[in-house]
């Protein structure tokens, strides 16, 4: 697979993104919430250049893929959220594509009335968003293909790459 972000690339600018944190947050009490699973390496890492009072959570939000529901329609399961009311919370996901992931999230966790609420993804996707929806930290912005690697999967796979690579759109011609 072609690599599109090397694993470098990523470390040097989630480092980046660490030292933006903290400045923003100065020193006030920040609850990471990573949305599983795709954030789970990008998380790993940035909570590393964090040094903030910190407190990691997880929320899981997975599409309906049944025939009969609309393609934005979204579960979420917050069981493993703990209160949010009156915490700066940052919001983590791994990429941005059409937007409709984050922002049913945001709509969810502003009825949970965080102190403030901010959004950081590792990758934006040019020209695919439907959903105005700025995130307030973004690692790089890619061009629309299908990517996988540190924390992105296809059909739960590759996940475990340390960089992000192109997947072939026909893999078994690679
Ligand atoms: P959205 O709701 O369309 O913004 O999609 C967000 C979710 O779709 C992400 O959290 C990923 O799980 C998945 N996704 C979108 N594009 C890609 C990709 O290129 N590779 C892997 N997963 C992707
Ligand atoms: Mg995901």
């Amino acid at each position: 697979m072609d690599i599109l972000i090397s694993a470098e690339r990523i470390a040097q600018r989630v480092s980046e993104l660490g030292r933006q944190i903290r400045a923003d947050y100065q020193g006030q009490p920040v609850t990471i919430l990573g949305v599983l699973t795709g954030s789970l390496i990008f998380l790993s890492d940035l909570v590393r250049h964090l040094d903030l009072p910190l407190r990691i959570a997880l929320i899981q939000a997975s599409s309906y893929r049944g025939a009969v529901t609309r393609p934005g329609d979204l579960h979420i399961q917050s069981d493993l959220v703990p209160d949010l009311k009156g915490r700066h919370v940052l919001l983590l996901d791994d990429i941005l594509d059409t937007g409709q992931t984050l922002s049913h999230l945001v709509q969810h966790l502003r009825a949970m009335e965080p102190a403030s609420l901010r959004v950081a993804v590792l990758l934006r996707k040019l020209g695919r968003q439907q959903v105005a929806l700025e995130p307030d930290y973004c690692g790089f912005d890619i061009p629309d293909a299908f990517v996988v690697g540190y924390g992105l999967d296809f059909n739960d796979e590759y996940r475990n790459l340390p960089h992000i690579a192109v997947l072939p759109s026909n893999p078994g011609a690679a």
